[in-house]
């Protein structure tokens, strides 16, 4: 769908679909009160027969007569005036744009940006509607054999229009930047979306090498061997059960001047997760093929942070391993030495992502980062605490923790905090090793962290566990079944606040 943006009056624009937003139980704004004269009465007829009320997605189409410039008016409802964020924004934008979805339209024009939202500028709420429109097109379709009568679902052309002209440029400028936002998230949908067949460590490798010369940024790809030699034993220990290698993506984007410490981003990369000698249920189990959420949202965002050359030094780390049952896999009561040099006792192979975590997080110290952040599906725990419409977020330092909050806040991929207190380093410790790797069922989520808070010693870290949010087993308002890309818009909306801290 190519954007464009224009501060002409939405009447008198020539177009295929006017897209036009209504605030619930709010008819009687200038736009809306003009449409309902020239369309005799429609919009009235429609609300007082209950057709629509305006309610957070709700959908009228109302074909115009000729008088108008548009040959069809699509009101979606915002919700209440006084609820009404970017984040409403973007769903009704979703929802809009979702329903015209195969029906092959030319140019659509958006008046969505018009809506009044205290303390935004047109630029987010532009932003906003992009994202909620270009994400609610995303399908994976890559082993569909129809798949070319539903490649073309978004109208050729949106026009977003703004208030004033002297908003155009900034308009612009958010159309574009979105764009390739919503470039990496679909990139992160794509790769959670895969199949593990053909999902292997190395074939993830392969995706992180393109997403770097795509973004111009540096990837380095270290293999089981380095791996060995180094002291990777928690990593190697969960790979050891695949016959498929184990590898460690290195990602670094260069933006900032070379002298500044970089920010380090941690996804975990299990590419299949069966759980191990202590395997899962079968139900379900084909979903454990999102178990390197984390890595996709890494990779995302070294994505997109290349493309918008965000002014700011950068690493990603993603470990990636399969995590199966064999021979040679590890078992439970196994010992495993980490990187740290730290002893892991293993009681449950299924909580293998912690694992890898513990020696990305120890192998990223070497980058003498400013602060890290990791991103995994680490917990059905979190599932259970949160459901999918939050990610759990833990760390050892509030400030960051905080302005991570803000920025989920922001975007839409909303934080909640869980508590990371000492009490819980009780439900870690082991008998015969200096950790082992489960707490028990009490506070899964917490006691996960409060394992990984030993290997982040000595740099600002914040942990975020997206169980819950990287999959969708029902369509969202602009994501469709499967991988939703959590994390990217997340990370980027937190790096963004801090390379331009007055934005
Ligand atoms: N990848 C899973 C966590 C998960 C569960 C992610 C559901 C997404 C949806 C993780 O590796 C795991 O198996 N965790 C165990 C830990 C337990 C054995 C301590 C869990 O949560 O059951
Ligand atoms: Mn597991
Ligand atoms: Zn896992």
């Amino acid at each position: 769908m190519e954007l464009k943006t224009s501060a002409k009056d939405p009447f008198k624009i020539k177009t295929a679909c006017l897209i036009l937003g209504a605030w619930e139980k709010g008819f009687s704004t200038p736009l809306l009160s003009k449409l309902d004269q020239t369309m005799q009465g429609a919009l009235q007829k429609a609300v007082r027969s209950g057709e629509f009320g305006g309610k957070q997605g709700e959908v009228l189409i109302l074909h115009s007569p000729s008088e108008l410039q548009a040959q069809k008016v699509l009101l979606v409802g915002v919700g209440p005036r006084n609820q009404l964020d970017l984040e409403q924004l973007r769903r009704a934008a979703g929802r809009a744009l979702g329903a015209l979805i195969g029906q092959r339209l030319s140019q659509v024009v958006c008046a969505l940006p018009l809506l009044e939202i205290p303390q935004t500028g047109a630029a987010a709420r532009v932003q906003a509607t992009v994202e909620g429109s270009l994400l609610s097109g995303y399908r994976f379709t890559r082993y569909q054999s129809h798949k070319a009568q539903q490649q073309t679902i978004l109208p050729k052309g949106m026009t977003l229009l703004v208030e004033r002209p002297n908003e155009l440029e900034q308009a612009e400028q958010a159309i574009s930047s979105t764009t390739q936002i919503c470039r990496a998230v679909s990139l992160a949908r794509d790769l959670v979306n895969e199949p593990g067949n053909v999902k292997s460590p190395s074939w993830l490798a392969d995706q992180a090498r393109a997403a770097a010369a795509e973004g111009e940024f540096n990837c380095t790809v270290i293999g089981r061997q380095d791996l060995a030699r180094d002291g990777f034993g928690a990593l190697l220990g969960v790979a050891q059960g695949s016959e498929r290698e184990p590898c460690l993506i290195l990602l670094e984007h260069q933006g900032g001047p070379a002298d500044q410490a970089p920010i380090a981003l941690v996804g975990k990369g299990v590419v299949f997760d069966a759980g191990g000698i202590s395997l899962k249920p079968a139900e379900k189990m084909d979903e454990m093929k999102m178990d390197m959420a984390g890595g996709a949202a890494v990779i995302g965002t070294l994505l997109a942070a290349g493309l918008l050359k965000l002014p700011i030094n950068l690493i990603g780390v993603i470990p990636a391993v399969e995590n199966l049952p064999s021979g040679s896999a590890i078992r439970p009561g196994d010992i495993l030495t980490s990187l740290s040099g730290k002893t892991i006792e293993v009681l449950n192979t299924d909580a293998e992502g912690r694992l890898i975590l513990a020696d990305a997080l120890t192998y990223v110290k070497r980058f003498a980062p400013r602060l890290v952040v990791d991103l995994a599906t680490l917990t059905g725990a979190c599932v259970i605490a949160l459901g999918q419409h939050a990610s759990a977020v833990l760390g050892n330092d509030q400030s960051l923790v905080r302005q991570l909050i803000k920025a989920g806040e922001g975007c839409g991929e909303r934080l909640w905090q869980l508590p990371l207190w000492s009490e819980y380093d009780q439900q870690i410790k082991s008998d015969v090793a200096d950790l082992k790797n489960t707490g028990g069922r009490p506070a899964g989520t917490i006691t996960a962290a409060a394992f990984l808070k030993p290997f982040a010693e000595g740099i600002k870290w914040a942990h975020i566990d997206i169980a819950g949010t990287a999959w969708n087993d029902k369509p969202g308002p602009y994501s469709c079944k499967g991988g939703t890309g959590v994390g990217v818009r997340l990370l980027l909306a937190y790096l963004q606040s801090i390379a331009q801290p007055r934005r």
